[in-house]
């Protein structure tokens, strides 16, 4: 560990305390690496059947400073005093592939055999909800702005008999989902593209398209963003 980073720690005793065990539950054999960095309040409820496998460090409930991608004075504190939660069920899996934050008040839940995938320098908002249900992938290098909701479920038949209350969410690469924006299940995501703030896709989106609007449409094509 850098030593910039373990004064950092020693300077807040509740992120090192929770790091710790989380970390250790994790793997203990990596526990000095702290590969799990966590605000005091913040919960992983992991059941002993699933799997988490981090391809880096998870930072819950806070965005690290020097050492990281931003600084968390750049959190949008607007769901600061709602822990930030992980929820894994039975026979379900997390995996990341790399740095992933996870701002307060964001929520993950896997359920029963649920698959949720995340890749590397993914930044998570504050109040956030990820609720994964069948297959849940999210690509590198994505921004989820606050509130934003990604679900692949309905929860609930419409019609009796109904098939395809759940079908899997894949967001591509360097993709832009706007606050309170919400992504529902079946919706591939192209790289490149940006989700409007507001937006409900119920429908893929092409990459680099910017879609807003309910149901989301396709505005511009061709843009460009970055952080
Ligand atoms: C994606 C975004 C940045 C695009 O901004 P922009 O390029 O300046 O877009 P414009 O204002 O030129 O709007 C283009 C058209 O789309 C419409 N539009 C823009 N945003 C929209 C939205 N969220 N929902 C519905 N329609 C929208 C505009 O009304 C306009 O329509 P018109 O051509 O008929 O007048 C902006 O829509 C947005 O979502 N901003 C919020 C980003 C956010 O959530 N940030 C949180 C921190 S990460």
């Amino acid at each position: 560990m850098r030593a910039g980073s373990l004064l950092g720690l020693l300077r807040a005793p509740g992120i090192a305390l929770r790091s710790a065990t989380l970390s250790y539950r994790y793997r203990p054999a990596e526990l000095l690496k702290l590969p799990i960095r966590a605000v005091w309040t913040a919960r992983l409820d992991k059941h002993p059947d699933a799997g988490l496998s981090l391809g880096g460090r998870l930072y819950l409930g806070f965005f690290p400073g020097p050492d990281g991608i931003r600084s968390s004075e750049e959190i949008v504190h607007l769901a600061r005093d709602r822990p930030v939660r992980v929820t894994l069920s039975r026979g379900s899996t997390f995996e990341t592939q790399g740095v992933v934050l996870v701002a307060p008040g964001a929520e993950f839940v896997v359920s029963e055999n649920g698959e949720l995938s995340i890749g590397s320098g993914v930044l998570i908002n504050s109040g956030v909800s990820v609720l994964c249900w069948d297959s849940v992938t999210i690509g590198d290098d994505c921004s989820f702005a606050f509130d934003s909701v990604v679900m692949d479920t309905d929860f609930h038949r419409i019609r009796p008999g109904q098939a395809g209350v759940t079908a899997p969410v894949v967001i591509g690469n360097h993709v832009w989902v706007g606050a309170r924006a919400t992504i529902l299940k079946g919706v591939t995501i192209g790289d490149g593209a940006i989700v409007a703030a507001g937006s409900i896709v119920t429908r893929d989106v092409p990459a680099r398209a910017l879609v807003a609007g309910v149901p989301a449409g396709v505005i511009r094509h061709d843009v460009e963003w970055d952080r």
